[in-house]
């Protein structure tokens, strides 16, 4: 954005810098149906995990490509893959990975 903006009531002027918390936007549920569900069929699916404007990661295609052939070899060696704990976030504001991943295979 080149110029001076107004977003909610906060006016963010030209040449600010600002820090952007993606998983909350991705999280929006003013903008996703069942926000916090991982749901790989979604179609209306507006993340911005790539960002957005001139600094669009140039990798997403790969990225996308990537993605789907390593979730296509992990359901082929373990198709019966589910949760066993529920997921446990790190408590970080940026970054929200998860601490671990609790899952059965068989
Ligand atoms: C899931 C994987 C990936 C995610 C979530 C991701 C995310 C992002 C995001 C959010 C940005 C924008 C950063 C900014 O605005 O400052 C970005 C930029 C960029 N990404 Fe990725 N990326 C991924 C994979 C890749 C891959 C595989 C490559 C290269 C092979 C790549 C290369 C780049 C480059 C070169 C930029 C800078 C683009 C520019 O500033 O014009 N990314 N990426």
């Amino acid at each position: 954005m080149l110029d001076e903006i107004e977003i909610d009531g906060t006016v963010i002027p030209r040449g600010a810098e600002i820090a952007m918390l993606f998983g909350s936007a991705n999280h929006d549920p003013a903008v996703f149906d069942t926000p916090d569900r991982l749901d790989l069929t979604r179609e209306d699916n507006p993340h911005i995990s790539f960002s957005a404007g001139i600094h669009y990661c140039i990798g997403a295609p790969l990225a996308r490509i990537e993605l789907a052939a390593s979730m296509r070899a992990l359901l082929k060696r373990a198709p019966t893959l589910r949760l066993t704990a529920p997921p446990e976030r790190r408590p970080n504001f940026v970054m929200r990975g998860l601490k671990g991943l609790s899952v059965e295979i068989g």
